[in-house]
């Protein structure tokens, strides 16, 4: 499958139907994200179809994982590599750290971000419908550490 990953537009979030990616986000947050000037939002196309997106927010000098959705029928063809792997470009330009937070039943996430060198960092009780925690998962830029 050839992917290209282009930032997000206006445009592309009309055409996003998110019955296609489980409603894993809202069309509305997508919108306000694209306004922020510390966010960067990604689509992966293929063929014209945005197949999934991801986004980043910036907070001093970290760079926090908003968001990574692949279209259910286009999962495991590693278009979630290939976007996290744009993020982790931008965010390493810009940042010293990026870090997320991710279900600790989500299996597949977690591998992912192993893959490309996120380590368990920290823990939130209950963060997920006030019934599942989250792992804090980082992956330092800074050489010395
Ligand atoms: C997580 C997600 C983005 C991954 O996207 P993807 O396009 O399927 O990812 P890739 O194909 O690049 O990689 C999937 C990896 O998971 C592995 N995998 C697949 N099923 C797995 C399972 N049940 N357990 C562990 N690993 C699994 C694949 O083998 C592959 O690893 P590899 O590259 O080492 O072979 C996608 O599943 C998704 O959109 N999930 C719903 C949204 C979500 O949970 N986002 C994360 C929020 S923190």
């Amino acid at each position: 499958m050839n992917i290209t990953i282009e930032k997000m537009s206006a445009l592309d979030i009309e055409k996003i139907n998110l019955n296609d990616f489980d409603n894993f986000w809202t069309i509305g947050i997508l919108r306000k994200e694209l306004e922020n000037p510390l966010s960067f939002y990604i689509v992966a196309k293929c063929e014209n179809e945005i197949i999934g997106f991801a986004g980043l927010n910036f907070v001093l000098d970290e760079a926090h994982i908003a968001n990574i959705v692949v279209k259910t029928d286009k999962r495991n063809m590693k278009v979630g590599s290939t976007l996290l792997e744009a993020l982790i470009k931008k965010a390493e330009e810009n940042s010293t750290l990026i870090t997320l937070e991710v279900n600790e039943k989500n299996t597949v996430a977690i591998h992912l971000y192993q893959k490309y060198g996120f380590t368990v960092t920290g823990h939130r009780k209950k963060y997920y419908e006030n019934q599942y925690d989250a792992y804090i998962m980082t992956k330092n830029f800074n050489t010395y550490d």
